[in-house]
């Protein structure tokens, strides 16, 4: 029977037009296919697949398959979860009859409660109950069909979804395995509370998460669920479920910022239009679009940040093969209320001339420096610019780029690849270094800066103790001394104790006076220029979990070792592969 509906499968879908939904520039070469593999970073295409044969295959990274062996490892899927998406697509009728596996099991109940969170927040901004956050959303230029398009959803306030959720048959396990509810010291929490709710939705059509809009002004404006089994922040883009087909249409899609500036370009007809989910770009996000387009825009606001971020994101797209241009707004509108102000066609007008990525960055360099450029100035601006021009895997643009510079700066092009051969040269060898030492969570606030994490994240919740929540998870093992736990057990208190205080160092101090030297330093700590409280915390948090975690495992290990093999006591072994699936979240 099983083999039955993987022969099925493999007669009814082309694996060469399968794959080309993931991987656009699949080009002819003989009987077969070629591209640059989708699964490791490459310049010339070593992605071979035939539908002759049924098969893929990679020179590059030795990667191969089946159909199904691609969707599964594209997708990161089960051979279960890969049958069914291939058999729907293939217009087979399957029915697994074996039982999921625990893991399955555990994503197909979180995938439940997200869409039963989602139908109950959706009802409730549509019912009486929600007249003034769709008062809110009109207010915003937003249309009825788009309330339901996106399925704009009300989260009540705390404990009403906890009822209703309960009433349906879902448990407590479930609402904090989804990411719905928080388990703190006094209680079970909802995540979200009186918020306009924006369902996140994957590429796939999976709900595996939401932002939560605060309706009006106040802090944190947006709140994303914490990462779960089926939510990992860095790799969704929202708007994407909507803007894929668009995208392929247009063949080019959109970077904006927010939610609401893709809600509102899509309303406005410009749906090829996504947005990260607050968090910077990264080389998944990047992947991703590239299974739609190899042309994207950047818009930014035109500010230093909205600047730098435009630059930072341009670059990581450049780097998995992307032809990026930038592109911003003029007024400092966001793209919502542009396109709503404005239209379509000059929205559409301001894409169609967005700068080469090249020409942004000189054009920003050049403003950095006064006028006339001196030669040193010019050194440094070409230095800068190889940067970005080493990140271009395609050599023929590379080669285009290095005439741009010399040309607009009046250099000779071989000073410029001069220039690009040392860039080149420090990159590798940094790189070598940096692949020597532990991946380690990227957290733009704690690039060259020396407090340890800890200090970090009690410094900012300090600060901030409004995101406490988002360290409910920690446990005195994550810190490295019993005093970093004491200060943070007596942070939570007086929030408890003082909800409304907006800044607890006084408070902490006074309850710990032993401590307030320590407590003083932490208030003092300069936060990032980019500080995103919310976010911040959040990947903080995470790290030292993860941390935390990897210490117990390496605890459990040894004591493993000392019973040796095939005599470890159960208890043991189960602690051991707990410790391992926890940390594989953090992982993936
Ligand atoms: P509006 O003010 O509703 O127009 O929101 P926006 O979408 O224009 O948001 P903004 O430009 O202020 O921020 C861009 C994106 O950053 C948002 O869509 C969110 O994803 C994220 N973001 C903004 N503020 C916060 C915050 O306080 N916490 C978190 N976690 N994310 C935020
Ligand atoms: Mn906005």
């Amino acid at each position: 029977m099983k083999t039955d509906i993987v022969e099925q499968i493999k007669d009814r879908l082309d694996i060469v037009e399968f794959i080309r939904q993931y991987v656009p520039g699949l080009k002819r070469a003989g009987k077969t296919y070629k591209a640059c593999c989708p699964f490791h970073q490459e310049k010339t295409p070593s992605f071979t697949c035939s539908s002759e044969k049924g098969l893929f295959y990679c020179f590059g990274c030795q990667e191969g398959g089946d159909v199904i062996a691609f969707l599964m490892k594209i997708e990161n899927l089960s051979f279960r979860e890969a049958l069914e998406r291939l058999a729907d697509q293939a217009g087979i009728e399957y029915q697994p009859v074996q039982t999921l596996t625990g893991e399955e099991q555990r994503r197909a109940n979180v995938r439940k409660v997200l869409d039963f969170a989602r139908g109950y927040y959706h009802k409730n901004l549509m019912s009486r109950a929600g007249e003034h956050a769709r008062a809110y959303v009109k207010g915003r230029s937003l249309t009825r069909e788009t309330c339901e398009h996106f399925e704009l959803g009300l989260s009540p306030a705390q404990g009403v979804f906890t009822s209703a959720a309960k009433q349906s048959g879902y448990t407590e396990a479930d609402l904090k395995d989804a990411g719905l509810c928080i388990q703190t010291e006094y209680g079970l929490r909802e995540y979200f509370r009186n918020r306009l709710m924006f369902p996140i939705i994957n590429q796939r059509g999976d709900t595996v998460g939401f932002g939560g809009r605060i309706l009006g002004e106040g802090e944190p404006k947006y709140l994303n669920s914490p990462e779960t089994i089926l939510f990992t922040k860095s790799h969704v883009l929202y708007g994407l479920n909507f803007a894929g087909p668009a995208i392929r249409k247009a063949d080019r899609a959109v970077l904006l910022e927010g939610y609401m500036d893709v809600i509102g370009c899509h309303q406005a007809g410009v749906a090829y239009t996504v947005a990260p989910l607050g968090t910077s770009l990264t080389a998944e996000h990047a992947k991703l679009l590239k299974r739609y387009t190899q042309n994207v825009i950047v818009l930014f606001d035109p500010d230093e940040a909205g600047l730098k971020a435009a630059l930072r994101g341009a670059l990581i797209l450049t780097e998995e093969g992307i032809f990026v241009k930038v592109a911003s707004l003029p007024d400092g509108l966001d793209p919502d209320e542009y396109i709503a102000q404005y239209g379509k066609e000059k929205f559409e007008s301001i894409l169609d001339h967005a700068q080469e990525l090249i020409a942004f960055h000189l054009q920003r360099q050049i403003d950095l420096h006064p006028q006339p450029l001196s030669a040193q100035d010019k050194t440094s601006i070409v230095t800068e610019l190889t940067q970005t021009i080493a990140k271009q895997p395609d050599g023929i643009v590379r080669r285009e780029w290095v005439k741009y510079v010399a040309e607009h700066l009046g250099l000779d092009e071989q000073l410029v690849l001069q220039r690009l051969a040392q860039t080149e040269k420090s990159a590798a060898l940094s790189n070598r270094y940096q692949a020597a030492r532990q991946p380690a969570v990227i957290n733009a606030a704690q690039v060259s800066r020396t407090p340890s994490a800890e200090e970090d994240l009690l410094s900012w919740i300090l600060k901030s103790p409004q995101h406490i929540v988002l360290c409910s998870e920690l446990t005195a093992e994550d810190f490295s001394s019993p005093a970093l736990w004491q200060i943070f057990q007596t942070i939570i208190k007086a929030h408890m104790e003082n909800p409304q205080a907006e800044n607890l160092t006084e408070l902490t101090a006074q309850a710990l006076p032993q401590q307030k030297h320590e407590i003083a330093k932490l208030a003092l700590l300069s936060v990032p220029d980019d500080f995103n409280p919310a976010r911040d915390i959040a990947a903080c948090a995470a790290k030292l979990e993860q941390a935390g975690i990897q210490k117990k495992l390496q605890a459990v290990t040894r004591q493993m070792k000392t019973y040796g093999t095939g005599n470890v006591p159960p208890d043991v072994f189960q602690t051991y592969m707990q410790l391992q699936r926890k940390l594989k979240q953090y992982r993936s």
